[in-house]
């Protein structure tokens, strides 16, 4: 159920990346400027590349250039991190928006944040969120971090052979318990329809999911008894379920707050505000937001980290060996070691950078004709920042295509950036809304794991190593495919801690 789920959640962010039902909106653009359009291939709509599209957009613009712009389907793909903070942070203004379609009005996916137009709402939306995840605020989380993480440990050494589903588990579990106060069976009725919801969402976000509407728009104003028009059911579901997603979670927190049975982010909010439907309704759909824009993210984060100690050991042992050297065998890390941990540092950003969670990041939709280098970069084009290629380009990363944590170590800067510096959390305005309590989670697990537990290759009955492909999946959301693996506790003082952090919780 919690891979199900896992799935699903994963098409918020990810599958918006996509081509999406956009292009059937607004087809091949005119232009009437003197300027000519950025240089590209020639690509019908329903052939963009699906497979590993990061790849081939990648070739492409060794092809093309900087700039790669396919008129079809009015989309700019950016390659080169310099063009995506001159156009999507320095003109943030023009390129804030993201791609609405009437489809995704209709089931209810364009009043989430991460999928809202660049608009009055959207900028209520995102205050509310920042106002609890800011720098500042997110120390907040910090308890339920510590706990979800330490359960973690105990996870993957009481059943190493579940470490994916583990990852999962922590990422959603942190989000629900920071967010409502509260721990998710993946049983409970909530998370069934959470799941169903999701299903339905990424449904309309899906090209080909709904080709008639995508085809005829004009199908959308039919009534759903209309021939072809079933469609429209479905969106009823996802609209009505969506609220139901929303308030169940908001409610049993609020029952318990008001109970003194627990408090929570979510009730504190609710308990300040002004009771207002606009506000109760922002801070419901935030909560919602929150599990579909984490979950995935980090579980796929901290599932790259874990293949890529598997197959770098000597990267381990350093890791390992800084610890032990600054934080000593006798407690487990905590943030206010991460100053003194430049090489765990290293392997954070170098995970980030080699395998950033969404790959496309977030489509930014401009939203007025644009000239850049002599080029016309027209209204309602789709941009499309490709930092599966930025991450790996060869005059800023030697050996890109390496797990190389030294190249933090050895560079003027030194490992401890600006968290601006790590493209995987996106661009400008519309960067990721949870980029500081995504990236203390992610930290923690690295230096928690690193501390106790050794990674390796598993061995088959004959004791000889079993290979790891080290394959990804290659849709919108990228993680690690599942693969055999050895987990066993350093040492028995790195067992006891973690089994006293475990019991220090009961
Ligand atoms: C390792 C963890 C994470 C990664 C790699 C990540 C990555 C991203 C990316 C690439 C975007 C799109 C940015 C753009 O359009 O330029 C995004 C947006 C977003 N993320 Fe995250 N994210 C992570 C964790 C989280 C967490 C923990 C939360 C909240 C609890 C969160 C909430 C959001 C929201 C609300 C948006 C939409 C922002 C908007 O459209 O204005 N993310 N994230």
């Amino acid at each position: 159920m919690l891979h199900e789920l896992a799935a699903l959640l994963s098409i918020s962010l990810g599958v918006v990346t996509a081509v999406l039902a956009f292009s059937y909106f607004f087809p091949r653009h005119h232009n009437d400027s003197t300027l000519p359009y950025p240089p590209g291939p020639n690509v019908a709509p329903d052939t963009m590349p699906t497979f590993d599209p990061w790849a081939q957009y990648q070739k492409w613009g060794k092809e093309y250039g900087e700039l790669v712009y396919i008129r079809e389907t009015n989309t700019l793909i950016l390659n080169h991190s310099h063009v995506a903070i001159d156009l999507l942070e320095r003109r943030a203004r023009t390129y804030s928006d993201r791609p609405g379609s009437p489809l995704l009005d209709l089931f209810g996916t364009s009043s989430v944040l991460s999928l809202m137009r660049y608009s009055p709402s959207w900028r209520y939306h995102r205050k509310l969120f920042q106002q609890s995840f800011r720098q500042a605020a997110v120390p907040r989380f910090f308890p339920a971090q510590y706990s979800k993480i330490h359960e973690f440990l105990y996870n993957l050494i009481t059943t190493p052979e579940n470490f994916m589903q583990h990852s999962m588990a922590l990422s959603q579990q942190l989000i629900y318990t920071s967010m409502y106060g509260f721990d998710i069976d993946p049983k409970d009725p909530l998370a069934r329809k959470t799941a169903e919801v999701l299903r339905l969402m990424g449904e309309s976000l899906l090209i080909g999911a709904f080709p008639l509407p995508q085809r005829f728009p004009w199908l959308i104003t039919m009534p759903s008894w209309f021939p072809g028009c079933e469609f429209k059911k479905e969106a009823e579901k996802c609209r009505s379920g969506l609220k139901e997603v929303d308030s169940i979670p908001y409610n049993k927190a609020i029952n318990n707050f008001k109970n003194g049975l627990a408090t929570s982010l979510i009730a504190e909010l609710a308990t300040k505000s002004k009771g207002t439907p606009k506000e109760i309704d922002a801070i419901k759909s935030m909560g919602t937001i929150s599990l579909l824009a984490a979950s995935d993210t980090t579980m796929s984060s901290i599932s790259s980290f874990l293949l890529c100690m598997c197959l770098n050991p000597e990267v381990q042992w350093k890791g390992q060996e800084e610890l032990d050297r600054v934080v000593g065998g006798d407690r487990l890390p905590t943030f206010e070691d991460r100053p003194s941990l430049p090489y765990v540092e290293a392997i954070y950003r170098e995970t980030m950078r080699l395998h950033p969670p969404l790959p496309l990041g977030g489509p930014h939709n401009s939203i007025e004709d644009d000239t850049y280098r002599g080029y016309l970069i027209p209204k309602g084009c789709e941009v499309i920042p490709n930092i599966w290629a930025m991450n790996r380009d060869p005059d800023i990363y030697y050996e890109p295509d390496k797990f190389i944590p030294e190249r933090y170590l050895e560079s003027e800067k030194g490992p401890f950036r600006s968290i601006n510096e790590i493209y995987a959390f996106g661009f400008g305005r519309r960067v990721c809304a949870g980029r500081y309590m995504g990236e203390n989670t992610v930290w923690l697990a690295i230096a928690s794991v690193l501390a106790t537990v050794t990674l390796g290759k598993a061995k088959d009955e004959n004791g000889n190593e079993i290979d790891i492909p080290g394959e990804f999946t290659n849709s919108f959301f990228r993680h690690p495919k599942p693969y055999k693996s050895s987990i066993v506790p350093r040492t028995s003082i790195a067992r006891d801690l973690i089994l006293a952090a475990i019991s220090m919780k009961d």
